[in-house]
């Protein structure tokens, strides 16, 4: 800016020597100091955008990972779109390890959602739970056996189409510099206003942005690095309001990988209503990896995952009732809610 500033006035003070020297007439000097101006504003103004765009591409890139990253995964030239999907998903005797790893994740591991079912996901960390989300959303392809849509080899299918079946809310939901509006319709951009408002609501976006002081623009306030630092709570919310959008147009499958670390009390109920609202209103699966009780207890099957492989399954009563590990992990979480 002072540079620019600098440089404008010396072309001025440049502009009316000349003139007075009789070297040149007023008019080139006025054309001279205005195109420059533009040009230089226009410059600044070229400079801006392309840091704003680099900086937005690396949010992005991780935003889009679980979209589209990684090379290993090939459409196969033969896919197919299908018309219709009833959403029935199952794991069959999959194996898998990371590449590179030898050590595998998931052995023989067999789980199977069944069409507007809600699955739970439950386990200790690191026994593979986000893993199975990502293999369900075909970031990666397993290494034995196979996952099947409606009986089909989900490898056999149009990856892309596949994939927008698709809405995920990741663990850590990432959040890019832009308006908060921008990051809920990231990937949406021609949803409807009555859909990003039904979206806030089901996400209580709304209830966010009422604190005035945070959110002066409302959804247009600029987040990100350099807007308002949303915490882990408030990115679960975009997340959420993310899925939302997806859910109204075309997903058929909720993903939900709750967040480990304890979230304020506003997000647990902004999860709660939105599992409610969607399931009242939506035709579709919910795949919800949850560590709170209020979000396991609604589902219709719990997978519980141990040593690579589903160690327990049924509903929360029947689990109970076994006295397995599910009942000792759910006497952990009343363990760890009491120390509070
Ligand atoms: N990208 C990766 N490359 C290699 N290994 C990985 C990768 N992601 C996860 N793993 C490993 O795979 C195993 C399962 O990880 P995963 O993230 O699926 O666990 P999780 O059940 O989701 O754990 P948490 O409850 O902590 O989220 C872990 O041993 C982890 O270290
Ligand atoms: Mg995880």
């Amino acid at each position: 800016r002072i540079v620019l500033n600098v440089f404008f006035l010396a072309t001025i003070a440049l502009g009316v020597y000349f003139v007075l020297m009789g070297q040149t007439k007023v008019g080139t000097v006025v054309f001279i100091i205005t195109t420059g101006n533009v040009t230089i504003e226009g410059l600044g103004e070229i400079f801006n955008n392309y840091s704003k765009i680099l900086r937005n591409l690396v949010s992005v890139n991780r935003l889009t990972e679980i979209m589209n990253a990684d090379t290993e995964i090939h459409n196969s030239p033969t896919a197919i779109v299908p018309t219709t999907t009833t959403g029935a998903i199952r794991f069959e005797k999959i194996s898998f390890n990371y590449p590179g790893k030898d050590q595998a994740v998931l052995e023989d591991f067999d789980l199977q959602i069944l069409p507007k079912q809600m699955i739970a996901l439950v386990g200790r960390s690191g026994e593979g739970k986000t893993t199975v989300a990502k293999l369900l959303c075909r970031v990666y392809d397993v290494n034995q056996g196979q996952i099947t849509l409606d009986g089909n080899d989900i490898r056999t299918l149009d990856r892309d189409w596949y994939r927008r079946l698709f809405a995920i809310v990741q663990q850590d939901v990432d959040v890019f510099d832009a308006t908060l509006l921008e990051n809920i319709t990231y990937g949406y951009e021609t949803a409807t206003s009555a859909q990003v408002d039904e979206a806030i609501r089901a996400a209580h976006i709304h209830t966010m942005i009422e604190k005035q002081d945070r959110f002066p623009d409302g959804l247009a306030t600029q987040v990100g690095e350099r807007g308002i630092r949303l915490s882990g709570g408030e990115r679960q919310r975009v997340g959420i309001a993310r899925a939302y959008i997806a859910l109204l147009n075309g997903a058929k499958f909720l993903v939900l990988d709750e967040a480990t670390s304890s979230l304020d009390s506003e997000t647990e109920v902004a999860v709660q209503s939105m599992l409610n609202t969607i399931r009242k209103k939506l035709d579709i699966s919910i795949v919800a990896i949850a560590h709170r009780l209020s979000t396991i207890r609604k589902a219709d099957m719990i997978y519980v995952i141990d040593g690579g492989k589903v160690a327990e399954s049924g509903s929360h009563e029947k689990l109970l009732a076994q006295n397995g590990l599910y009942s000792r992990l759910v006497e952990l979480q009343k363990l760890g809610a009491l120390r509070k």
